[in-house]
């Protein structure tokens, strides 16, 4: 019935990474590695994870027509991603600049350039691959405006999934389409609001559960993961391995829990396959190159 089993409706970014011993406070200057230069940006990441897996997978983006726009859509390609939908020109790619320290842990910048320039127009124009999709995954590294446009033009019973980064508060209408909403303890507290900070991760997902969303997963790094929804609140255990770089793990987590939701798995069930998704993606360096296949899954 549906011609794809996720459409990533986000950001592509070029990484500009470093490796640093420490990533510097303010008005601190450090020396690092030599420069690399990956693809990146979360819708990217999250389109490349999953074809990767082996979702039918197409991507709804734009890129400027520049260097790193062709080294984004080569990645999507050598992905086996549709990108019939990615738009071309109005602003320079979208750049990252990442530092990453020995612990895998990163700071990250985005300047969004032609992700900014995603609009809802061209969200109503791409209408035809929303209604072809069995899931929808956003982030925000695009305007709110557009992801709300998304929550509008959703076919009916197919499902959204979004990962509010980088965080601000949303709107009734956005936050009542998730299914899930998944985000991490920072974008939780952004999304509950300050006064909430002192409470168990538990409460959160009860919390952001009452502002509308049909489920809620709270991702807690090392401590796993929350599961919510109307049947109620579970713990999802993380899966132990040596974290070389973190970059774009979330991403590989958030499209792996979406593609195994609209094959049909729990909420529970397709957690627990993103966490093992997340664990081999954080043992390699970089994001989309990182990403595994799902025997490597099956494999850990
Ligand atoms: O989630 C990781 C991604 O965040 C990076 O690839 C970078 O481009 C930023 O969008």
């Amino acid at each position: 019935m549906y011609d794809y089993d996720l459409l990533i409706v986000g950001s592509a970014n070029a990484d500009l990474v470093i490796g640093v011993e420490r990533r510097p406070g303010a008005g601190e200057t450090v020396l690092g590695s030599d420069l690399t230069v990956h693809p990146g940006g979360k819708g990217a990441n999250q389109a490349v994870a999953a074809a990767r897996l082996g979702a039918r997978t197409a991507l709804l983006a734009r890129v400027g027509d520049d260097a790193h726009g062709r080294m984004l859509l080569d990645s999507q390609w050598e992905a086996g991603v549709d990108t019939a939908s990615v738009l071309v020109g109005g602003a320079p790619t979208g750049v990252a600049l990442i530092t990453v320290d020995p612990s895998g842990d990163n700071s990250i910048v985005v300047s969004p350039g032609a992700n900014g320039r995603l609009t809802p127009a061209d969200v109503r124009a791409a209408g035809s691959i929303l209604h072809a999709a069995r899931v929808v995954s956003t982030q925000l590294e695009i305007p709110l405006e557009t992801v709300a446009e998304v929550a509008r033009t959703l076919a009916p019973g197919s499902r959204l999934v979004l990962n509010p980064s980088p965080p601000q508060p949303l709107p009734s209408e956005v936050l009542a389409a998730c299914d899930p909403l998944i985000l991490n303890e920072h974008e939780a507290k952004v999304i509950l609001g300050e006064a909430r900070v002192g409470e168990e991760p538990e409460d959160w997902a009860r919390l952001l559960l009452a502002k509308g969303p049909r489920s809620v997963v709270v991702t807690l790094g090392g401590e796993g993961s929350l599961v919510a929804s109307s049947d109620g609140v579970a713990r999802i255990p993380s899966v132990p391995v040596r974290a070389v770089d973190t970059t774009g793990a979330g991403d590989s987590f958030t499209a792996a829990l979406a593609w195994r939701l609209g094959l049909g798995d729990s909420l529970a069930d397709a957690a627990s396959y993103a966490a093992r998704v997340g664990a081999v993606t954080v043992t390699k360096e970089g994001a989309q190159v990182s990403f595994p296949t799902a025997d490597e899954v099956a494999a850990l």
